[in-house]
């Protein structure tokens, strides 16, 4: 398989000392972005204000995931920013596609979510509309979740679709993922994970990420 990326979700980092949280993830891929706003979500995090700021400041590229309602209005402002890759959730978009086409006209990747209840079937014929999927593999709203592995039959299905129709996008798993998580969901084909507590909550959070990547290079 392609390297893994590993995107430690800031949502498990001190808020009110963000540059220093960042300079202990130097290794990581993207740094993963958690925008909720108690709506789609009974969670608040933060918007485009603080999500500017970080990326004004931040070494590491951004993925913002937004766990928001009316995706189709808010989403192209987080690609405005300079957002390296915007996810909007297929649930909470009035219109998935051409969303995606306006954030990939304005220079960011393009990226649709999935709960764990949502079926993936539909995005089949859309793969080449989207430049990352996110499999769920815990209810959106907040860190420190359990992994669920009921989710692993949809990411095999997307792995299996986007291998024989040769696409390009990611398949990325958010929530629960951790050293004795990261394996199944490597193994079901995600080659793009995001870890909040098990990066954040290390002592040490290089090791931690670089422990990730071996495990998702070799799961078996
Ligand atoms: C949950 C967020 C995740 C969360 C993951 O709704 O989308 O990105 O930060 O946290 P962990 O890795 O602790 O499950
Ligand atoms: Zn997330």
């Amino acid at each position: 398989m392609t390297d893994p990326r590993i995107n430690p979700s800031i949502l498990a980092a001190d808020f009110v000392n963000m540059q220093s949280e960042l300079a202990r993830i130097a290794s990581a891929d993207f740094v993963h972005v958690d925008v909720m706003d108690n709506h789609f979500v009974p969670n608040l995090t933060f918007g485009p204000q603080m999500v500017g700021r970080i990326q004004e400041t931040s070494p590491i590229p951004l993925d913002v995931h937004l766990m928001i309602d009316d995706p189709d209005r808010w989403a192209p402002e987080y690609a405005e920013l300079g957002a390296a890759s915007v996810t909007f959730h297929l649930e909470a978009a009035a219109d998935a596609v051409s969303l995606a086409r306006r954030l990939r006209a304005i220079g960011a990747r393009a990226g649709v979510a999935v709960k764990p209840g949502t079926s993936v079937e539909g995005l089949f014929d859309l793969l080449p509309e989207f430049d990352q999927i996110l499999v769920m593999t815990v209810e959106p709203g907040f860190g420190g979740q359990s992994f669920m592995p009921e989710t692993m039959p949809k990411l095999r299905a997307l792995a299996e679709q986007v291998r024989r129709r040769g696409a390009q996008v990611w398949l990325q798993v958010d929530g629960g993922i951790g050293a004795s998580t990261i394996a199944q969901a490597a193994e079901a084909g995600a080659d793009t994970f995001v870890a909040g507590s098990a990066v954040f909550g290390a002592d040490d959070p290089e090791r931690a990420i670089a422990g990730l990547r071996a495990t998702a290079s070799h799961p078996h």
